[in-house]
């Protein structure tokens, strides 16, 4: 589906939870901000600033409404893991409530900052309401980046508002693939990364509902963010300016409202069903291959070999031509604590083809037999 878009040599590219590709559309509007209005956004009077910060903050606009949010609930930053990390560092918890899937991103600061963490498989309603209080944070993931499972947010937020505990979702699997609501679900945060989502490298966003915005503070201070100071104080802007000090990445974030306008555009109904149907076709087609396969939800299949080990798929696999990521994917305690080493991965965007899923299918068939 509409690969001819995407400007990279005859390759089956299935590393897309790692890093999707971009558009041309994408890639154009990032040399536009460079060849036509080069400024600083939000600082110089000029016409080539003025330019910039236009550009800057109707990119918030559509990024923000592509997930139904208002622009002031939405901070610029360079991924899914700033997002976490300006919460994690920003928000005052007692205990954080996480399942056994988090990627490290979602569990590397709760444990650096010594945070008391709750472990959790999955998510429990019965136990979410019996074991959530006030002073608590639910951080989870949306969709696995290991197998595609899909958590049910909706009513994990629901409950965490009822029980007065804050909720955080890491959307990096989810907002590039399928619809998604700030006001259906009802979080506090959401942190996501445009990387994923068909934007340039280094960019996301992190919403952040306007009830607790208040009582979040900033992950960095500096120029920008600043309304007024003195030699004993500043006063800050309030989110999502006062949030983002130092110079933005106007090009990648520009680039990025470029990317959500080209996903609008082919709706995201449509590429949920188009990963679905691919992901059917290579669990399909593995079904009597001696495999094991981790699928459970579109767009993410983890293949665990007898034959050879992940690394050695990856490479077979990328010699011809076939791209995928081998390993624990991040998630080191969910494999450690099964006693295995990893997966290959393969990853599904709205490019793909059939003929992408027909090739994978084929190599790991040859592969199992080895
Ligand atoms: C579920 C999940 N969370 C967080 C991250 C981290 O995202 P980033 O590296 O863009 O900050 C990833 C990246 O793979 C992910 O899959």
């Amino acid at each position: 589906m509409y690969r001819e878009d995407f400007p990279l040599p005859d390759v089956t590219y299935l590393d897309s939870a790692c890093m999707s590709l971009r558009p041309e559309k994408v890639i154009e509007k990032v040399n536009r901000y460079y060849r036509e209005y080069p400024g600083c956004s939000g600082r110089s009077s000029h016409s080539i600033s003025q330019k910039a910060s236009k550009e800057l903050e109707q990119a918030r606009r559509k990024v923000a409404n592509f997930i139904d949010a208002s622009r002031g609930e939405l901070m610029f930053t360079s991924g899914t893991t700033e997002g976490i990390n300006t919460v994690a560092r920003g928000l005052d918890v007692e205990r954080v409530f996480l399942t056994e899937r988090e990627h490290n991103s979602n569990r590397a600061v709760w444990q650096e900052l010594g945070v008391e963490t709750v472990n959790m498989e999955g998510l429990d309603t019965d136990f979410l309401e019996s074991e959530l209080r006030e002073g608590d944070l639910l951080s989870v993931l949306h969709v696995s980046n290991l197998d595609g499972k899909v958590f049910d947010v909706e009513e994990a937020c629901r409950i965490a508002d009822e029980q007065g505990a804050y909720s955080l979702i890491d959307a990096a699997q989810s907002i590039p693939h399928r619809p998604f609501s700030v006001q259906s679900i009802e979080p506090d945060f959401v942190a996501f990364s445009g990387h994923k989502m068909l934007g340039p490298s280094g960019t996301g966003g992190l919403y952040v509902a306007k009830k607790v915005q208040e009582d979040l503070s900033p992950l960095k201070y500096g120029g920008g963010a600043v309304e007024n100071s003195s030699f004993s104080g500043n006063e800050r802007k309030s989110f999502p300016q006062g949030f983002e000090p130092g110079l933005k990445n106007i090009a990648g974030f520009t680039g990025l409202g470029a990317a959500v306008e080209y996903l609008e555009d082919i709706g995201m109904e449509k590429i949920q069903r188009h990963e679905e149907k691919l992901t059917d076709e290579i669990v399909r087609g593995l079904e009597e291959a001696d495999v094991k396969v981790f699928c459970e939800g579109p767009g993410i299949v983890s293949v665990a070999f007898n034959s050879v080990t992940h690394g050695e798929a990856a490479q077979y696999l990328d010699r011809r031509d076939i791209k995928v990521r081998a390993g624990r994917h991040c998630v080191h305690p969910w494999f450690n604590d099964r006693n295995f080493d990893g997966t290959v991965r393969a990853s599904l965007h709205l490019y793909n083809t059939e003929e992408d899923v027909e090739k994978f299918v084929k190599e790991v068939r040859k592969l199992s037999r080895l």
